[in-house]
């Protein structure tokens, strides 16, 4: 391929810059390998931005990834943020974000590595070869819904209000994505809701099953998510594709990602809109921010999931994936993953060693 792809580079607040740079090596070198030219150009997001620009998702950000192929994301946020009026924390970027694009399917993937069954909470012969992919819809739900806000009443106090809203349209799209996923994975979709208490994901429930009467090839089961939260922790090899809604997959992802040892390492998808969205599933962490031992794998993976999803260049997607296994499997750790007996690496010589192993 010769046509130069436009990625637009959002690395945020916190660890975002750090992962991001190693990331974009990554991206470098395999379309160096590949012939691929790619043209970057980084913007504003979050705090980064209402540093800035005095808020969270500028015009200039807006403009530049609507003119481009890719979005590479870093994360958002940060305790220097905090109290902000809501309607410009930093958070508010990342999702002016998503619904500019239309993103509406998230797609994370929570799959372990073998070498790293040992690094989870869990026992080993609990997630030994897991493969669950979230379908999180992204672009609707609770965190879009009106009305919402926070009101003074009458007498001083007062009340908040989110809205869990779908539509039938809403529903079916998402549906679809998942089956479509299913269809070449384990052919199994696991949907979650809570049917029995909110009628909204009641309706969720039924179009789900409807639109799985074009989808006879694929099994589908429903779970309320009480139970999915339990039964990922107790039993999660029983899961294929999971597809639920905006709020429930934010919660269920972060759950499978430690199945997978650590929330440093899942990447995310999110498609069906104008532009994807590649960004890693955990946050700022600003904590560690600045400190050089973020875990860039999430966001590296996060580029093979632009690889494969957004330029149909799944071979880029396995040399990715499998530069990591065999640096993994050399012994070599970021802190989040540490292990008895590996050696401890920092962010910026987990992305060389990774870059070395793609050489290779
Ligand atoms: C995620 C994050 C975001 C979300 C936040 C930062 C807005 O937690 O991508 O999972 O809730 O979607
Ligand atoms: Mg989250």
């Amino acid at each position: 391929m010769s046509d130069k792809k436009k990625i637009a580079v959002l690395p945020g607040d916190g660890i975002g810059p750090e992962i991001v740079g190693e990331a974009l090596k990554v991206l470098e070198l395999i379309g160096k390998k590949s012939g691929f030219e790619f043209d970057t150009s980084s913007g504003l997001i979050g705090g980064a931005a209402i540093d800035e620009t005095g808020g969270p998702f500028p015009e200039e950000t807006k403009e530049l990834v609507l003119s481009s192929d890719a979005v590479l994301l870093g994360a958002v946020g940060g305790p220097k943020w905090e109290s902000l009026d809501y309607a410009i924390r930093p958070e508010r970027g990342l999702l002016g974000l998503r619904a500019t694009l239309g993103t509406f399917a998230n797609l994370r993937p929570a799959k372990i590595y073998d070498v790293l069954a040992d690094a989870s909470t869990l026992k080993k012969e609990i997630i030994q070869g897991i493969d669950i992919m979230v379908v999180r819809e992204l672009t609707g739900g609770i965190y879009f819904g009106q009305p919402k806000g926070v009101e003074t009443l009458a007498d001083g106090s007062k009340k908040g209000v989110n809205t869990l809203v779908y539509t039938t349209h809403e529903i079916e799209r998402i549906a679809k994505v998942a089956f479509e996923v299913a269809r070449k994975r384990d052919k199994r979709v696991c949907s979650v809701d809570k049917a029995n208490v909110l009628e909204c994901t009641e309706l969720w429930r039924e179009v789900v099953t409807e639109v799985h009467k074009d989808y006879a090839d694929v099994e589908l089961s429903h779970m309320y998510v009480d139970n999915a939260a339990m039964q990922l922790i107790r039993n999660p090899k029983q899961f294929d594709v999971v597809v639920t809604t905006n709020m429930f997959g934010d919660i269920l992802s972060d759950a499978a990602s430690m199945l997978t040892g650590s929330i440093g390492m899942l990447p995310s998808a999110s498609i069906g809109g104008k532009v994807g969205i590649y960004e890693p599933i955990h946050g700022s962490a600003p904590d560690i921010a600045g400190q050089g031992k973020a875990n860039p794998i999430a966001t590296i993976m996060s580029v093979a999931m632009m690889f494969k999803y957004a330029f149909g260049m799944d071979e880029a997607y396995d040399t990715i994936d499998n530069a990591i296994v065999r640096v993994l499997e050399k012994d070599h750790r970021t802190p989040d993953i540490r292990q008895d007996g590996c050696k401890v690496v920092g962010c910026e010589e987990m992305g060389r060693l990774i870059l070395d192993e793609i050489e290779a």
